[in-house]
């Protein structure tokens, strides 16, 4: 039997006036992750969240908390970021000379470790790490803010990540962010994908938040 597409909500796009409500009223709705995305301001225009978010957040949800780090440097973060209740801690290729390292440091912080491709970075930068990764995140816009639209060209990518995680490190998971919706989840998920990441098909569904994710999994039935 093949395992369950999982949904990972991105607060980005949450009303941050009541996280904690909207949170749990993800995770009532059938949330498998919660998506964070911490951003400098540097590695991308926009300036986002830090560890004292994902301490808020560990208070009101059990969920896995999956931390998107969109931030130059940042093996000088990871250990905050695995003290304030980080789940999973994902680094991308573009920011990191020493890759190797970074990943090895955040599992024996006690996280799983996660590597991210920009939609231009190459998945051959991804050959020497693929053994040491829980997670790929591949984005499926350029990273910083949310409600961009979906670039189909990099399914392909897709598609062969998840075969050569086949080969190498079969129970690393797939990730996608970005455009995200029910148009182009069920396309995500044809080419490989297991762990959906949304923020606006979510957060500003006209409906609410469970329309969002309801809508999210019929179209991936
Ligand atoms: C973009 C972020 C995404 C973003 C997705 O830089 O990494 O997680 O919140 O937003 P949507 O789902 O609206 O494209
Ligand atoms: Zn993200």
């Amino acid at each position: 039997m093949t395992a369950p597409i999982l949904i990972a909500p991105s607060i980005l796009s949450a009303d941050f006036t009541c996280l904690g409500e909207q949170i749990q009223t993800a995770e009532a709705a059938g949330a498998d992750w919660i998506h964070i995305d911490v951003m400098d301001g540097h590695f991308v225009p926009n300036l986002t969240m830090g560890p004292f978010i994902v301490e808020a957040c560990r208070r009101v949800t059990n969920l896995p908390l999956d931390i998107h780090l969109m931030v130059e440097k940042p093996e000088r973060i990871i250990e905050a970021f695995s003290q304030a209740g980080a789940t999973i801690l994902t680094v991308h290729v573009e920011t990191s000379p020493h890759l190797h390292r970074t990943l090895q440091r955040i599992r024996e912080l006690g996280c799983k470790a996660g590597v991210v491709l920009n939609p231009g970075t190459s998945v051959t930068q991804l050959e020497p790490v693929l053994h040491l990764v829980d997670l790929v995140l591949v984005m499926s816009v350029n990273p910083g803010y949310s409600s961009q639209s979906f670039l189909p060209e990099v399914l392909s990518k897709v598609s062969y990540i998840r075969q050569r995680l086949g080969e190498v490190n079969p129970t690393a998971l797939v990730e996608i962010d970005g455009g995200i919706n029910p148009h182009t989840a069920p396309l995500a998920v044809m080419a490989g994908t297991q762990v959906l990441v949304a923020a606006s098909a979510i957060f500003n569904h006209p409906e609410g938040i469970s329309a969002g994710i309801n809508a999210l999994r019929d179209s991936i039935k």
